[in-house]
């Protein structure tokens, strides 16, 4: 094989009456005493070589001829035709009709094995406003995204190993030092079944993820709006009642000095404090809510043991409970301890998040005492929920199980479909903003688990979730 040439020795133009056409003569010093005559004319490009050589490297010698001369640069590869007959050394290239690729909608390159070009169609260099020279013999790598770079590296090795290739979205610089979006295409390039490179077709998307990006935001604007008026009427909602109780103090402290024990009655007839407890837990869920919407993977995850966290959970909401007179039936896993001869509590250990799961059970209780609390008059069932815990061997592996259980109104099959779609609620405005189901999908997803909703209108729910226990050791 051809040593790479070095030097263009001269590479001359002239106008062919014969042919009235534009045609340019060249000649390349492609070794000491090895010469390349090329004739370029506008119809096409005739090499006639005397050597044996590489047509790939024939490709590299004429983008390289074309770098140099300017006329050359468009001209007289328009219509680029590269033929080869016969040439000494007996070797049979394949004629290439350069024409299509030459000027195809895309930009078309060819690597080597290492990633360097050594053939750009005359769209990507007049596109990207590089020169030939600037490119061939270079790396591709130089040319992408620093963000993209392994991704393109990856895809290059796999196209080259596995013949296969995946279609990639990268970023490529262009002459001016910006960048656009490629969709790269790429397919291996052989000869004699040996792979010697790949050509690779890229696409221009930038205007179509430029208007994905702007997608992105105006969703991100939308959902914040949304989430904006959730919690400016939700927050206003809790601190109206703290606000009214704070002004009835006021006017309480003021009759204190004249008519104490009036003052006395009165404050004992008053609810104030559940009001405010009310007002209070709402706010604080609230705000426990947006801070994991904001910052979902940003806590550790702690060993912990799930019955206690709901015992935790139950006793933090014990109020609420109490309040709407709902029963609690607690079903945990249990061991016959025979020293003692008595049955044990069995701990459920497993690495979570552990403010994430907190505020994700107490929605769910939450939810089913609303659902509970809203059933219809003639509903005379026990008000009961039960709550699940155990062990259960999935497909996946072993996995926690919780289980909660209410005997409320149930849902319709539309709002089980719409169940963990953000702000979707049932409940009167200033009571549910909406996201308790969905921000609990996505804690029991970054837990890698799964959620599954039971649900029958009228007669009640069962949202089961399933959390890994084995994740907690990888
Ligand atoms: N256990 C349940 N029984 C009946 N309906 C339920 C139950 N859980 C959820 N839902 C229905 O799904 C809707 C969405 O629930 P989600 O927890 O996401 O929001 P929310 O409770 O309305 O408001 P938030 O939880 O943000 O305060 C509820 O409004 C309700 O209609
Ligand atoms: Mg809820």
């Amino acid at each position: 094989m051809i040593q790479i040439f070095s030097t263009i020795e001269y590479l001359k133009e002239k106008r062919s009456r014969q042919w009235g056409a534009l045609t340019g003569l060249g000649e390349l010093k492609l070794g000491p005493k090895k010469r390349l005559k090329l004739e370029l004319v506008d119809t096409g490009l005739n090499i006639i070589g005397r050597f044996q050589i590489n047509y790939l490297r024939l490709l590299q010698v004429i983008n390289w001829a074309a770098g140099y001369s300017q006329e050359f640069k468009y001209l007289p590869l328009q219509d680029l035709r590269v033929k080869l007959g016969k040439v000494r050394g007996g070797m049979k290239i394949n004629s290439i009709d350069g024409q299509a690729l030459n000027h195809a909608p895309d930009f078309i390159c060819y690597l080597d094995t290492k990633g360097n070009f050594f053939w750009v169609n005359a769209t990507l260099l007049k596109e990207l406003g590089y020169d030939s020279h600037e490119l061939i013999g270079k790396s591709y790598e130089e040319f992408i995204h620093p963000e993209d770079r392994e991704l393109a590296k990856a895809r290059f090795s796999s196209l080259l190993n596995t013949q296969e290739s995946n279609p990639s979205e990268i970023r490529i610089k262009k002459k001016d030092g910006t960048y656009f979006w490629g969709w790269v295409v790429g397919r291996i390039l052989k000869q004699k079944g040996k792979v010697v490179g790949a050509a690779l077709t890229i696409r221009d998307i930038t205007e179509r993820k430029e208007k994905e990006v702007e997608k992105i935001m105006r969703q991100r604007l939308e959902s914040l709006r949304l989430i904006w008026e959730g919690i400016n009427h939700d927050v206003n909602n809790a601190f109206f009642p703290i606000k009214g109780i704070l002004d009835i103090f006021k006017v309480l402290r003021a009759m204190a000095k004249e008519n104490p024990n009036k003052a006395l009655e009165i404050l004992n007839q008053m609810e104030y404090l559940e009001k405010i407890e009310n007002s209070s837990e709402r706010i604080n869920r609230l705000t426990q809510k947006l801070h994991y919407f904001a910052n979902f993977s940003g806590e550790a995850k702690v060993r912990t043991d799930l019955v206690a966290l709901v015992e935790a959970v139950l006793s933090l909401m014990r109020g609420r409970f109490d309040r709407a007179e709902v029963k609690v039936i607690k079903h945990y896993p249990k061991s016959w301890n025979a020293k003692t001869e008595q049955e044990e509590q069995v701990p459920i250990l497993l690495e979570l998040h552990f403010n994430g799961v907190q505020v994700m059970l107490m929605d769910l209780l939450s939810n089913a005492i609303d659902a509970i609390v809203s059933r219809p008059e003639y509903d005379f069932r026990p008000k009961e929920i039960r709550i699940l815990l155990d062990i259960v061997e999935e497909k996946e592996g072993k996995m926690a199980a919780i289980a909660i259980k209410d005997l409320g109104k149930g849902m319709s099959y539309e709002e089980q479909q719409k169940i963990f779609t953000p702000f979707f609620t049932t409940k009167p405005s200033g009571k549910g903003t909406g996201l308790g189901m969905t921000l609990a999908k996505h804690i029991v997803e970054e837990h890698g688990g799964k959620i599954k909703v039971y649900s029958k209108l009228g007669e009640g729910t069962t949202i089961t979730i399933l959390l890994p226990i084995d994740q907690s050791r990888a």
